[in-house]
């Protein structure tokens, strides 16, 4: 692993947001199938999210599958399915080793039960690491999110004075992990793809032409070292 001498550790992002976009787009270029695609863009996720516990970042959260990419073939949603069995099975351990949590952003109960068990499984290898925090948004939507947070609020009869910002966040999947401050969508489309809505008020926003299978340590690097000379003003001046 390089020495980023040039990142500022002070000014680091706590909660790093990543659309992981362009994985069937770079096999294609490749005259490959669309999952060859998706198996090489775990091994970048591996990569970005040790170099992000290495560099000293609290949170960060991938987006891997929404409750939109359902609309897919079945071969390809199936494929996504076992891929995460692999990632909770073989590849956590890597990211255990190096102090990771894992934690989901979604609602588990409609996946296949081999998918969910590899999951449940994971969460608790990982519980009592405390070096990062890896959500991974899987069957996660940010207006679904947002909906189960409303349906609490009815389900308590909370009274409508009691409905807070801080309230509301501590009804989301990210409770008490603090708001994004950086997004990175690869493979260049200028669009949130319905990630986390409320999470993202105030974060910055990084757009990158490189598809995900490509977006290794220097262009992480990039995006990081960008975002430290944004001016954040949240409103002020
Ligand atoms: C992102 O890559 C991964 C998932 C949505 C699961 P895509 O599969 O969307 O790749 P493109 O956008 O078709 O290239
Ligand atoms: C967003 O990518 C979802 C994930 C990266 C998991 P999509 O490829 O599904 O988004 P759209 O359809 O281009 O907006
Ligand atoms: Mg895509």
């Amino acid at each position: 692993m390089k020495n980023y001498q040039d990142l500022d550790p002070d000014r680091l992002p706590k909660h790093v947001g990543i659309i992981m976009d362009g994985n069937g787009r770079w096999a294609k270029k490749r005259g490959l199938p669309r999952t060859m695609g998706h198996r090489e863009g775990m091994k970048t996720l591996k990569e970005i999210v040790k170099l992000s516990a290495a560099w000293g970042i609290d949170v960060v959260s991938v987006y891997a599958f929404s409750t939109e990419n359902w609309k897919r073939p079945l071969e390809e949603v199936n494929f996504l399915m076992k891929l995460m069995i692999e990632v909770m099975q073989k590849e956590l351990r890597e990211l255990h080793e190096a102090g990771v949590k894992v934690n989901i952003l979604g609602d588990l109960s409609p996946l296949p039960d081999a998918t969910r068990k590899a999951i449940e499984d994971g969460l608790e290898l990982t519980k009592d690491n405390k070096k990062m925090v890896l959500n991974i948004a899987f069957n996660y939507g940010g207006r679904q999110e947002i909906i189960q947070a409303v349906k609490t609020v009815v389900e308590e009869g909370m009274p409508s004075d009691e409905i807070t910002e801080e309230k509301l966040s501590s009804l989301m999947y990210t409770k008490d992990m603090p708001d994004l401050d950086l997004v990175i969508r690869t493979s260049g489309e200028m669009r949130i793809s319905n990630f986390m809505l409320w999470q993202i008020a105030y974060a910055e926003l990084y757009v990158t032409d490189v598809l995900w299978p490509d977006f290794r340590e220097t262009e992480y690097a990039k995006a990081i070292k960008d975002y430290q000379h944004r001016g954040r003003r949240f409103g002020g001046i």
